[in-house]
C-alpha cells in the first residue's frame, strides 16, 4: 500500500509543508519564503523569522491539505536550526499527529536535505554514497552506507559555504541571498582575474572559508572600495571567489568518494543548485554525481517528508516529548 507522509519544515527562513508518497512522489509541496523580509536586514533575524513562521504555518498547511485521513505519519524538522523557528513546526506537527493519532517523526534537517535526491525519480540513489551538504549553515562531507547510517568525514571549521557566498555578496554589494547573485555575476566575470587563497587543510576533509571571505574584503579595499568598482570588476571578483571556493570543495569531495570506493556522489543543500559547483565535481569525477532539482536543493518540506518515510519504515518514531535540538549534527 502507498504511504503518504506530511512533512513540515521551519528550521530557518522558509515555512514549508508537503505531502510525499513512498518517499518519492510529490502530492503537494508549498514553500513560503521570508527572503524579502530578511533582505531588508541583509540576513536572517531570528526573532522576525519565528514570528513569520507563526503567521505562515497554517495558511501553508491549508494549501497542502485539509484532509489528514490518508496520511500515514507526520515528519517535522527538529534541528539543526533556529530554536524559535523549529518550535513552530514541531509544535504544530505534534498537534496534528495527536489529534489524528498519527506517528510523529522528528527529522534531522541535514538528513532531510539528502533525501531531496529521492524526490520525483524512478531510480533511487545507490549506496555507499558520499554526501556533500552545502548550505547556508553547513559544509559537511558525509559517508552514507545505507539509510540512516552516516559517518562525518569533514566539516567546515568556520563559515559554511553558503554563508561565505552571502557574506561575499554583501561585500560586493550584490544583496541577499548572495548565492544566486554571485553565481549570476560570476557568469560575466573572469575567474583568473584575482588570485584568492584556497584553504586546502591537507590530510583532512575539513573546510575553511573565512580566510577567503577576508581576502575578498581586503581586495575590495585595495582596489579603492566598493563604490569605485565597475560592474565588470565586481563580476571578476565574484568569479574569482567562486572559483577558489569551488575548487577546494570539488577536489575534496571527489577524493573522499574515491578513497571510500562509493557508488555515487550525492549533492544537497542550497548551494548544490550552483551550476559551477555541479560542473566542477562532474568533470573531476569518474564516480556518478547526482543532485536534486534546484527547487529541492533549497529548504523545502518534500525532502522532510521523504526522509520521514524511510525513518518510519525503519521504525524510527518519536514520542510526545519530542523537542527541538538547535545544534543537531549528522554522522558523529
Ligand atoms: O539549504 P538552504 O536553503 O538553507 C540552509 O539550510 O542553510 O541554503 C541556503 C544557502 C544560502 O546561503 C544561499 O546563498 C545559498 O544556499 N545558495 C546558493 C545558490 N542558491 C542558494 N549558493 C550558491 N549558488 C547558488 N545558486
Ligand atoms: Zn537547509
Amino acid at each position: 500500500a502507498n504511504m503518504k507522509l506530511l512533512g513540515i519544515e521551519t528550521s530557518c527562513d522558509e515555512t514549508a509543508a508537503a505531502i510525499v508518497e513512498d518517499g518519492t512522489h510529490i502530492i503537494s509541496n508549498v514553500v513560503s519564503s521570508q527572503v524579502d523580509i530578511h533582505a531588508r536586514y541583509g540576513g536572517i533575524v531570528p526573532e522576525v523569522a519565528s514570528r513569520q513562521h507563526i503567521l505562515s504555518i497554517v495558511p501553508v498547511l491549508q494549501q497542502v491539505t485539509t484532509n489528514f485521513e490518508d496520511i500515514s505519519g507526520l515528519a517535522v524538522t527538529m534541528g539543526p536550526g533556529l530554536p524559535g523557528s523549529l518550535l513552530v513546526g514541531v509544535n504544530i506537527a505534534k498537534a496534528i499527529a495527536f489529534t489524528h493519532d498519527l506517528p510523529l517523526i522528528g527529522i534531522n534537517h541535514l538528513e532531510a536535505h539528502i533525501y531531496a535526491n529521492w524526490l520525483e525519480r524512478d531510480d533511487p540513489p545507490l549506496f555507499p554514497a558520499i554526501y556533500l551538504i552545502v548550505s547556508g549553515g553547513h559544509t559537511d562531507l558525509v559517508l552514507m552506507e545505507e539509510h540512516g547510517k552516516y559517518t562525518l568525514l569533514g566539516k567546515t571549521r568556520d563559515d559554511a559555504i553558503g554563508e561565505a557566498y552571502d557574506k561575499v555578496a554583501r561585500i560586493l554589494g550584490l544583496g541577499y541571498p548572495g548565492g544566486p547573485a554571485i553565481e549570476t555575476a560570476a557568469l560575466q566575470g573572469n575567474p583568473s582575474s584575482y588570485p584568492l587563497p584556497r584553504a586546502w587543510i591537507r590530510n583532512s576533509y575539513d573546510f575553511s572559508f573565512s580566510g577567503l571571505k577576508t581576502a575578498v574584503l581586503h581586495l575590495v579595499d585595495k582596489l579603492g572600495g566598493l563604490d569605485a568598482q565597475s560592474p565588470q570588476t565586481i563580476s571578476d571578483i565574484a568569479a574569482s571567489f567562486q572559483d577558489a571556493a569551488i575548487e577546494v570543495i570539488a577536489t575534496k569531495t571527489v577524493e573522499a568518494a574515491e578513497q571510500h570506493g562509493v557508488s555515487q556522489i550525492l549533492l544537497a543543500g542550497g548551494v548544490a543548485s550552483n551550476q559551477s559547483l555541479r560542473n566542477a565535481i562532474d568533470c573531476r569525477s569518474s564516480i556518478p554525481v547526482r543532485y536534486p532539482r534546484p527547487e529541492f536543493c533549497t529548504d523545502n518540506a518534500a525532502m522532510v517528508a521523504a526522509c520521514g518515510y524511510f525513518n518510519l519504515k525503519a521504525g524510527k518514531t518519536d514520542g510526545w516529548d519530542l523537542d527541538v535540538i538547535s545544534g543537531l549534527r549528522l554522522g558523529q
